[in-house]
Formats: structure tokens, sequence, C-alpha cells
């Protein structure tokens, strides 16, 4: 009988994305699909260090895996993702019960690694990314997906910033961008297999194609000032059938005119823009090594709107960085205010080992007052996210379909191009990836409420279908 896997994700998009490499992987060598972890054979936990309670949930879950390899030991457990990469032996060191412990940049061995691992305990870290060996970039390995109308496409991994907080940097090595003809046939093959929805993932997604021409000019090339990231935005939504591109995340200090251009004049890109703002306050942000003022990433969100007809706009804030003082919040508080946020993703500020920011422990704030911050920053953005959302109300949006409604299975999920949920009654069950024409009735300050006007074919060859034909 063929052994079965599970794997739990941690962390961002593009742990997600690894996941569905390592379970292509796993089922290339034979396994099965789990249902639950405590039936599976073989136990991937990919793990996130972004943020401390990361590492807590990652012990916790060890801790309650000790009890589960006791009662059945040959279950495998296996520690992938940055966790792995920072931690490497202290995790076999903190539990001994792990079997094999791989890093971000073997994600392609995760096979073969579980197999040695029944000769017993198994590290394997690699320093950076095989640069010179882009085609077998683990980014480029197939992916299990698991909604079939949307996919991820790693363009670059790692990250060259500096920002003090961050330990990305520590764990996911310098940048590396993908050649962009690479990245437009793996999209054409993925339209060509139904997907009319791409994410491009990278840390720092404006800066892509960067090393690209720093690679050149050290192997005495001539060196084109492209591709940009603009150039790659343009040549994928030139490709048949993919109807919305997200991309996530761009850094306010690369967001460059023509990365906007590109976002105003291809119809696919999506009218929705994720730009990490961090904090309000320049003296913080200049603390954090930021590279840009709060006045500069106003001005480039105002060169964005104006462009962009309709752009949703979200963003990442960390609350409490070392020596934030009240009036450095209170700055952060303007610029979210002025900003108008759709959404925001809000952090406390958590140290991590290693970065330049967990050694300023003297400046560290008050938790009590962080907690305090943390609640008026949350109580600003959602003033903001609500309006925004209150002024689609009356309106026809158009989705793609989900699923079933995570809190009601009666009612749809379908997501907007600006990224709004909105979750609508269907008579009849309308498969994920379909296109519809949603009316708004109702607004919260995460989510929409409508009623479907319509089934319709994706925007390229849009002629209306009656929803009775579904
Ligand atoms: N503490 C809190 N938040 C952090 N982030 C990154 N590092 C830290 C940290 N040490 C947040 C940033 C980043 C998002 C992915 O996570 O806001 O944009
Ligand atoms: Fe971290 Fe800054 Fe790089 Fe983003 S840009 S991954 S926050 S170092």
């Amino acid at each position: 009988m063929s052994r079965s896997y599970f794997i739990r994700t941690y962390g961002c998009q593009m742990n997600e994305h690894d996941t569905g490499r390592i379970a292509r992987l796993l089922e290339a060598d034979g396994m099965t699909s789990a249902d639950a972890m405590e039936s599976a054979d073989v136990i991937v936990l990919n793990t996130c260090c972004i943020r401390e309670n990361a590492d807590n949930k990652l012990y916790g879950q060890l801790g309650h895996l000790k009890r589960l390899k006791q009662a059945r030991p040959d279950v495998q457990i296996a520690v992938a993702g940055c966790l792995a990469q920072k931690d490497r032996e202290m995790i076999q060191e903190r539990a001994d019960h792990v079997d094999v412990v791989f890093g971000t940049h073997n994600v392609h061995r995760a096979a073969e690694l579980i197999g040695a691992a029944a000769d017993g305990p198994v590290i394997e870290i690699l320093e950076a990314a095989v640069e010179d060996d882009r085609d077998s970039f683990p980014s480029a390995l197939p992916v299990r997906r698991d909604a079939p109308y949307a996919a991820w496409m790693t363009i670059q991994a790692g990250c060259d910033n500096s920002c003090a907080f961050c330990i990305v940097p520590a764990v996911r090595g310098a940048e590396v961008s993908r050649p962009m003809e690479l990245l437009v046939a793996e999209a054409a093959e993925l339209a060509a297999g139904g997907v009319t929805e791409i994410t491009l993932l990278g840390q720092n997604v404006n800066s892509y194609g960067r090393d690209l021409q720093r690679n050149r000019r050290r192997a005495g090339q001539p060196v084109p000032l492209r591709p940009l990231f603009a150039d790659l935005l343009r040549s994928i939504g030139g490709v048949d059938g993919i109807e919305r591109i997200r991309f996530t995340s761009p850094h306010p200090k690369d967001l460059r005119s023509e990365t906007i251009d590109s976002m105003a004049e291809v119809p696919a890109v999506c009218e929705h823009l994720h730009l990490p703002l961090q904090s309000g306050s320049s003296r913080v942000l200049a603390a954090m090594h930021r590279g840009y003022t709060a006045e500069r990433y106003l001005e480039r969100l105002r060169a964005a709107r104006a462009a962009v007809d309709d752009l949703a706009v979200s963003t990442d804030i960390i609350v409490g960085f070392p020596g934030e003082t009240e009036d450095d919040f209170r700055q952060t508080l303007l610029v979210a205010a002025e900003a108008e946020f759709d959404s925001a993703f809000t952090f406390v500020y958590s140290p991590r080992p290693g970065t330049e920011a967990a050694a300023m422990a003297d400046e560290f704030c008050d938790p009590d007052e962080v907690r305090e911050r943390f609640e008026r920053l949350r109580e600003v953005v959602e003033r903001s996210s609500r309006r925004g959302n209150q002024a689609r109300v009356g309106g026809c949006e158009e989705v793609v379909v989900e699923g079933p409604s995570k809190r009601d299975p009666g009612l749809l999920t379908g997501r907007t191009r600006q990224n709004r949920l909105v979750h609508f009654p269907a008579a009849q069950a309308l498969k994920p990836g379909t296109f519809a024409a949603v009316e708004v009735v109702a607004a919260g300050a995460h989510h929409l409420r409508g009623e479907l006007a319509e089934v319709t074919a994706p925007p390229r060859w849009r002629t209306r279908i009656p929803v009775a034909a579904f």
C-alpha cells in the first residue's frame, strides 16, 4: 500500500507555493495525500520565521507530534521552510523525534531526503539558491494546486534589502530572478491548463530583473536595462487566457512609474496594489532602513491612484518598532488615515535574533503601550476599509467564484479584481473559477454581501451567458 503524506503550512504565500511543490514531489514518489495529520505516514511542517509566534506554533506542534510518534514510531516527521533554514540543527536538538530538516533552497530534494531518513536523521540546508542552474531552480518545480483556476508563480527568490526588523534576507538569501522567457512560457502552460488568474510572488517584485542585469555585467556582456518588472507584467498580460494578474509585494522605494503605467495599461493586471508602509514616521522608516519617507510613500500612492482607475490599496504596518514614540505612532495613524487603505495587515514588532533591530533591546517598547497602539491603528484602518466597501454598495462587481463561504456554506464566496471578498447566495452550485456579476447589497469592514446578477464568461470572450445555462 502506498504511504500517505500531510503537509501543514505556516506563513506566507511563498510557503504555500513551496508546499504545492513538496506535495507534487511526494506524489511523484508514489505517496498519496492523507486527510488528516494524525493518519499520515509522512508529516511535513513547512515553517515560517518572520515573527516569533511562528516559532512558538512550530515547537508547540512538534510537542503534540511527539506523542503521535510514540504511538506510531514509523511515522516520519520533516521540518522544512524558513525556520528550518534558520534553526537547522537546533530543531532536532529541541525535538529529537524529527527525522528530516531541510531548508528553503532544498525543496527539490524533499522526496529523496525523506527516503534517506529511513536510515537515520537527515539535515540538509543549502546557503543560497543554485543560481547557475535556473531551469531547475526550485521555483520552476511542478506544483500541486488547490484551485484549478488560480496559480502562483515565483518570479524571484530572496531579498537584497536589509530592513532592520526582517529575518528574510538571512533565510532566503540574495535576490534571484527567474528569466522572463521561462516565466512567460510557464504562464502560457498554466493558461492552456485552464488557469485564468496568476499571482506573481517575490519579496520585492519591483526589483525583478536587477540581478539578471548584474550577472550580465559581471560576465562582461552588454547590459540592457530590461527586463523590468513592468515588462514582465506586460508579457504575462499578453498571454491568452490569463484574465487576472496579481503580485505581491512591491517595495515602495522601487515602485517605478513604468510599473504604474503597465498596471494602468495592461487589462489583465488587477486594480489592487499591496504596498507595505511599515511605519508612517519618517524617523522610524529611516531606522528601519526602508529607503523612503512617509511623504515619498504617499506621493507614490497618489501617482498609482492617479494612473489606475478605481485602485484598491492594502498594506503591512508594524507597531512598536524599537524606539517608536507616541509621536511616531501618531504619524503612522495620520498616514494610514490619509492613505485610506482598503485593508491592512498589522503586526506587533517581534524581535528576530540576528537582525539589527533585535539588538536594540534598550529601546523596545512597553508591551501594554504597543497593544493599545495596535488597537488604535486597527480602528483607523477599519474605518477606511469599511468606507471603501460601503462605496461599492449598489454597484455591480465582477467576481471569480472561490467556493462555498467558510462561515456559511449556504453562500458562495467570490473575489473581485480589487481583492474584495463577496458572499452571495446562489440557487445553483457554481464551480470555482466561474466568472459572475454580483450586485452589491451590503458591506462590512472585511467583506461585501451581494446577489448574483448573472454568470459571465471571462472578459476576453465576454458574451453574456444566461444563468440557467450553468
Ligand atoms: N516583526 C513584526 N512584523 C514583521 N514583519 C516582518 N518582520 C517582522 C517582525 N520582525 C512584517 C512586515 C512585512 C510582513 C510580511 O511581515 O510588515 O511586510
Ligand atoms: Fe524583509 Fe525588507 Fe526584504 Fe521585505 S524588503 S523581505 S521586509 S528585508
